[in-house]
C-alpha cells in the first residue's frame, strides 16, 4: 500500500482520538496516593471520605496541613509531598467523585 498524505492524515486523527481517550483527567493519578488510605475513589469505610468535598475546601485543607509546624497527624506528612500546584490538581479531581454513601453500620 502506498502511503499518500491522505491516509496518513486519518492514521494521525486515529492516533490522536486514542491519545486523548485514554489521558487520565488531570490529578487523577495524584489523588490515586489519597485512596490508600481514605479508599476507593474517596470514598472511605473508616477513615474519613474526600470524594465529593468542594475544591476549595479540599485545596485549603491539604495547604494548611503541608503548612503545620508540628506534624500533628500522618496527613501533615502526605500534605508535604505535594506542591501548591498539584494540591489544586488533586482537590479539582477529587471534587468531581460522588459522596460515600452512608454505611450506616458504622460503630
Ligand atoms: C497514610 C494514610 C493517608 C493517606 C495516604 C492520605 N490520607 Fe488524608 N487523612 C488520613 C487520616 C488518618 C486522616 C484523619 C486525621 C487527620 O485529620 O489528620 C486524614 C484526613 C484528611 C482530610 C481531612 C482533614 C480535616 O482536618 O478535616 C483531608 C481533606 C485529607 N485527608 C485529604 C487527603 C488527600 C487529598 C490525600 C492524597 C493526596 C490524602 N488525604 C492521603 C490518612 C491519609
Amino acid at each position: 500500500m502506498k502511503i499518500n498524505y491522505k491516509t496518513l492524515a486519518a492514521i494521525m486523527l486515529i492516533v490522536a482520538s486514542i491519545t486523548a481517550q485514554s489521558a487520565p483527567p488531570p490529578g487523577q493519578l495524584l489523588a490515586s496516593m489519597c485512596f490508600q488510605c481514605h479508599g476507593t475513589n474517596g470514598q472511605a469505610i473508616k477513615f474519613e471520605s474526600i470524594a465529593g468535598k468542594s475544591s476549595r475546601e479540599i485545596y485549603k485543607e491539604l495547604l494548611e496541613m503541608s503548612k503545620r509546624k508540628k506534624i500533628e497527624s500522618i496527613m501533615d506528612l502526605q500534605a508535604r509531598a505535594y506542591t501548591p500546584g498539584q494540591m489544586l490538581q488533586i482537590a479539582n479531581y477529587l471534587s468531581t467523585l460522588p459522596k460515600a454513601p452512608k454505611s450506616g453500620d458504622d460503630d
